[in-house]
């Protein structure tokens, strides 16, 4: 059973509704910045070997994986299905609201790394989302939560909604470490706007990461 770290109210948000009726028509839109996606892409350069199974949770059209690394495999998960159709980093997919239900289709230790990309605030269970993540990941195998400080405010727990950049970095890490994940690593910058902007001290989207690996042999 999950280690349960947060209270009944922090669980709550201000859109009760099913979350699959809020993402019923697709968003081909981006959730975050040039500079945001950038930083990611080159983080999943740096950490992501090209021979790993990938599971993109929460996912959309977009993956932000880069371009030129064919991975082994990539597995999608979201909430609309014309987004995961049109992402054409993804092999397979399947739809499903982790809100309702968090065990995770996939068979024990078959995942290398799990991306989070703007998803983790929208978790209201999110003590058995990790402990289920980790039972689908090998050993030595990672992932990788990324955000930044935008968000739909009505559908984002209160957990989420009452804090800052710091103590989402520090939650996220506790929920991961308390369900037995290694003790995680941070990344919290602030990006450079895209373009003339960056050039004359225009910032982007704020890039924070939290990357925790399955302990292992
Ligand atoms: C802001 S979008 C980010 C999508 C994508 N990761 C990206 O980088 O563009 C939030 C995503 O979280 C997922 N999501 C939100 N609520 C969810 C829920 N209750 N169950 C499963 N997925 C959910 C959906 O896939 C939705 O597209």
């Amino acid at each position: 059973m999950a280690v349960q770290l947060l209270k009944e109210e922090q669980r709550q948000k201000l859109d009760q509704s099913d979350d699959i009726l809020f993402y019923a028509e697709p968003r081909f839109v981006h959730h975050l910045d040039k500079a945001f996606r950038e930083r990611l892409t080159r983080l999943y350069r740096e950490r992501i070997n090209p021979s790993s199974t990938v599971l993109d949770l929460m996912s959309s059209w977009v993956s932000h994986l880069p371009d030129d690394v064919i991975y082994d495999k990539v597995i999608g998960h979201g909430l609309n299905e014309k987004e995961l159709a049109a992402n054409t980093r993804l092999d397979s997919h399947w739809i499903q609201d982790l809100n309702l239900d968090q065990c995770i289709p996939i068979k024990d230790e078959y995942i290398d790394t799990t991306l989070i990309v703007a998803g983790w605030q929208y978790l209201q269970h999110p003590e058995e989302v990790a402990e289920e993540l980790l039972r689908v990941t090998r050993p030595k195998g990672q992932v990788i939560v990324a955000f930044s400080n935008r968000m739909f405010f009505t559908k984002a727990p209160q957990i989420w909604t009452d804090y800052g950049d710091r103590e989402h970095l520090d939650y996220v890490a506790n929920v991961l470490t308390a369900q037995g994940w290694g003790k995680p690593s941070f990344i919290a910058e602030q990006t450079k706007a895209a373009g003339v902007m960056g050039i004359i001290g225009g910032q982007g989207d704020p890039f924070c990461a939290v990357c925790a690996t399955k302990k292992g042999d």
